[in-house]
């Protein structure tokens, strides 16, 4: 094994956090070996740094001069007899040092025989969330550490869950400080079953565990005697041959964002960039986005000499067969299977600024190599990160992270952030100070993509509209699971079709059978099942339908999207308005119940929110009208 620390002026242990030219010097020597970036996530009670110092001592490769400062700061700080204490290797300042915290990312690097590491040890404290999610944001892999004493607790949770959140794929759950609980199997089982329960509940389907001891070194880089009852890997073998991002990358369609346009002469024209994903050969179809321009590559320029075929992750420069518009910006994607082009999405953001969020205000939005200005909306919601609870919030506040609708002036060329990192990750920048001040990640867009073009029908909404002698609208019914919804609807429809109006009822546990039997009731499900929703009523309306849905639909944010993809005037929004108390009380489904007692999660105003609509068309107040009296009422003001 192999560990590079560069040397440091003032501490012997502390500038082993490399600068960048140290960092290229050092994977350069290591060219042919695959790189794992992880983080470790814990507090130094949970043995952190101990376990930093672990792995980078079991290697042997911390330098003599260090070794020799580390003793005697260990005597300084009283570690008892001769063991090291390993937390002073890697705790950084002497501030921290002093306070007992981590405070900054630090990255440290080291080697073994079959791959190099870079390991980001990142701050467990909730007000360091911005520097764990910096940390985070490039990880293949994290390490989540555990005290065996202690077992899972908030920070636990909350560093898992960010960890899941940035897109790690791979999750490490160190049983640690095993010497303290005597080696003690059961005491392990039940903290890994512990885990594996709130772990499923956010989405991770797998992690792997190991019991450790960083300060004894058990299972580390040494199979344990004490824990014969563990057949895993040791942490280090587990860290050698976890699949790396990389790997995963250079499977997935080929894009390379174009950094600059390297033209010398005028026989020359050449992209160049690093490739985001995938892999390209000359000879290969391309489309250029966002213009969605094609050609065919003709040669992959590299300072060593033209490559037959270049992968993710490699720095090239591109050369076209034919002279089609292409800038810096502009993403070179394989032809037959380009991303997507957009200029509003959902997106998760981590605010990282003292000064709050704005809804409304313009920022620089740079993902990869574009740069535009964009606008984000009132966040729909902020995540608690400790217990992954969705609260309502104006804005973002320092360490906040909040799901919101974010504009862009013009279209962007990207991917959804679970499928690419590079396409799908972007930071914010205040246009005043240049800071930047949050980071984010695109769930998907709220817009047709642009390269997508409409074809011309000759048999147009006004025709489909006449024939049916109507004028087409949507009835979108809004309240509580129980509220009536279905039960109006349904009575609206009859009345309407009795009335020879050409209608369609669109019922949300109807439509949760088959159009949308792959969602769910997160709010990431419930906003994709009622966008679908709104797509199909829109195209019914142009079929000149009257078409009536009746979905919970519990967020404002995407009821004004369909209102917006609708016609002026075409949208009635009908809040079926039952108190809780009543929807409860009548159960009819025995949903509510199921709430109640913890079966059913993520229930509409139990744990999960309604919003009410402010201004809606139309308000029926259940309490004071029976089903039949609300249908009437609805019928008349549409035809009126
Ligand atoms: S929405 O929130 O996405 O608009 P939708 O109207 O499609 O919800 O589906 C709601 C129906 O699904 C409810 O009437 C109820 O029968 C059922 N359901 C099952 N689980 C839940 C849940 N967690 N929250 C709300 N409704 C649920």
């Amino acid at each position: 094994m192999d560990v590079r620390t560069s040397p440091s002026e003032d501490h012997g242990y502390r500038a082993d956090a490399l600068i960048a030219e140290d960092i290229g010097a050092y994977l350069d020597r290591h060219r042919h070996k695959t790189l794992l970036r992880f983080i470790t996530c814990g507090s130094v009670d949970d043995g952190k740094s101990t376990l930093i110092g672990r792995l980078l001592y079991d290697s042997r490769m911390i330098f003599a001069d260090q070794l020799a400062r580390l003793e005697e700061d260990s005597r300084r700080v009283g570690t008892q007899g001769n063991d090291i204490d390993f937390a002073l290797l890697v705790d950084g300042l002497a501030a921290e040092r002093e306070q007992g915290i981590t405070i900054d990312v630090a990255y440290r690097f080291f080697a073994t025989d079959t791959r190099k590491f870079i390991v980001a040890d990142t701050p467990g404290h909730e007000q360091y969330t911005r520097n764990m999610v910096t940390g985070a944001s490039t990880a293949d892999l994290a390490v989540i550490l555990v005290d065996a004493r202690k077992g899972v607790l908030t920070q636990t949770r909350r560093h898992s869950y960010l960890a899941h959140l940035i897109g790690i794929r791979h999750i490490v759950l160190a049983v640690n400080k095993m010497d303290l609980v005597g080696y003690d199997q059961p005491t392990c089982d039940a903290i890994v079953a512990d885990y594996r329960a709130f772990a499923t509940s956010i989405g991770i389907d797998a992690f792997t565990a190991i019991p450790i001891s960083g300060f004894r070194g058990d299972n580390i880089a040494n199979r344990s005697d004490a824990t014969r009852w563990y057949d895993g890997a040791t942490l280090i073998e587990h860290l050698e041959t976890v699949e790396v991002d990389a790997a995963a990358d250079e499977r997935a369609g080929f894009r390379l964002p174009v950094q600059w346009v390297n033209r010398p002469d005028l026989d020359f024209r050449g992209f160049a960039g690093q490739i985001a994903s995938g892999r390209v050969a000359p000879g290969d179809p391309v489309r250029v986005l966002p213009s969605g321009r094609t050609s065919s590559v003709a040669r992959i320029v590299t300072q060593g000499g033209d490559l037959d075929v270049a992968v993710a992750g490699q720095s090239v420069t591109l050369t076209l067969a034919d002279e089609i518009d292409c800038s810096r910006g502009d993403v070179i994607a394989t032809a037959d299977e380009p991303p997507q082009v957009a200029d509003q999405f959902e997106a998760t953001i981590v605010w990282m600024a003292e000064e709050a969020l704005l809804p409304g205000r313009t920022y620089w939005l740079k993902l990869g190599t574009q740069t535009v200005s964009a606008k984000v909306r009132e966040p729909k919601y902020r995540i608690d990160v400790n217990t992954t609870q969705h609260l309502a919030a104006p804005t973002l506040d320092l360490n906040d992270i909040g799901v919101a609708e974010v504009a862009t002036d013009r279209g962007i060329v990207f991917a959804p952030y679970a499928q690419s990192k590079q396409l799908g990750g972007f930071i914010l920048i205040d246009k005043v100070t240049n800071a930047t001040v949050a980071a984010g990640m695109l769930n998907f867009s709220l817009r047709r993509a642009q390269n997508i073009h409409h074809q011309p029908i000759d048999v147009t909404r006004e025709q489909h509209a006449a024939l049916k002698n109507q004028k087409p609208a949507v009835l979108w019914f809004t309240g509580l699971s129980g509220a009536g919804k279905s039960t109006i609807a349904n009575l609206v429809e009859k009345r309407l079709t009795r009335m020879n109006r050409h209608t369609f009822l669109l019922d949300g546990d109807n439509v949760r059978h088959g159009l949308n039997r792959d969602l769910g009731f997160t709010d990431a499900d419930r906003v994709e099942n009622i966008r679908r929703v709104g797509e199909v009523a829109r195209l019914m309306t142009d079929a000149g339908l009257i078409v009536i849905t009746a979905f919970i639909s519990p967020f404002r944010a995407e009821r004004a999207m369909v209102r917006d993809r609708m016609k002026p005037g075409e949208f009635i929004e009908v809040h079926i308005d039952t108190p809780l108390a009543d929807a409860e009380a009548r159960d009819v489904k025995g949903l509510y119940k199921k709430a109640r007692s913890g079966e059913l999660k993520n229930f509409t105003g139990i744990d999960s929110p309604y919003e009410a609509p402010e201004h809606p068309e139309i308000r029926i107040d259940t309490t004071r009208m029976t089903a039949d009296e609300a249908a009437d009422a609805i019928v008349a003001a549409l035809i009126a």
